[in-house]
């Protein structure tokens, strides 16, 4: 992507010492892991970009692409596919074939976390990834934050305060001087689905207003 390409945190990202550190016991024990910040998966040219939380142990931080292993992913990639974002067929590893249409998937952080929680420091010091990301998709329309961390640091990216665009499940907010909306979604975690908080069809109907949204 030409004069902005995305920046990627390097495989041995020292930024956080308490994620380094865990990637490093994650190494040990399980040698055959990604066990490095995962990069964001999807089109150059996408209009959607999706930002998550964090990879997961055995998902994201085991495949090398977000959300892929992880439960989480098996309603967002047949999410994207029903939607038209997606062409091929997802199966859970990262050379499964499928290809994004339009859209792109990252994280608020890149590494994985102990207990699936990035502490507030960590959330900050991976944000220049995410800024730059978003500098760099000149056709990009949409942002979908899964979630209130996503959204906060989403925001935090694109210099507007909590205040003016609150979290809610379903909400859409203008990002002031940009040709970009801002959606929210509940994150589509295991805890989130099977609770009922986020049903297939509420994760759906935001989905279809971003297609309406993005053409
Ligand atoms: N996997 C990811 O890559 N990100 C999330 O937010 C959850 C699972």
């Amino acid at each position: 992507m030409s004069a902005a390409s995305p920046i990627e945190p390097p495989a041995d990202c020292a930024l956080c010492p308490r994620l380094a550190a865990f990637r490093a016991e994650n190494a040990e024990t399980y040698p055959d892991y990604f066990n490095a910040p995962a990069p964001t998966f999807g089109d150059d040219k996408a209009k959607l970009l999706i930002v998550g939380l964090a990879p997961g142990l055995h998902g994201a931080n085991k495949t090398g692409r977000p959300f892929t292993g992880d439960y989480a992913g098996d309603l967002l990639y047949a999410t994207l596919e029903k939607f038209g974002f997606s062409n091929g067929r997802y199966d859970a590893r990262a050379d499964d074939g499928l290809i994004l249409r339009r859209a792109a998937i990252t994280n608020a952080v890149r590494c994985v976390p102990p207990q699936n929680k990035p502490l507030t420091a960590e959330i900050y010091a991976c944000r220049p990834f995410l800024i730059n990301q978003i500098d760099a998709m000149r056709s990009l329309k949409a942002v979908l934050c899964l979630g209130r961390i996503s959204h906060d640091s989403t925001l935090k990216t694109l210099g507007m305060k909590a205040k003016e665009a609150p979290f809610a499940h379903g909400a859409r907010h203008e990002v002031p001087g940009r040709e970009i909306v801002l959606f929210d979604s509940y994150h589509c975690s295991r805890y989130n689905t099977n609770t009922g908080r986020l049903t297939t069809e509420m994760f759906e109907d935001v989905f279809a207003a971003i297609r309406t949204h993005t053409g």
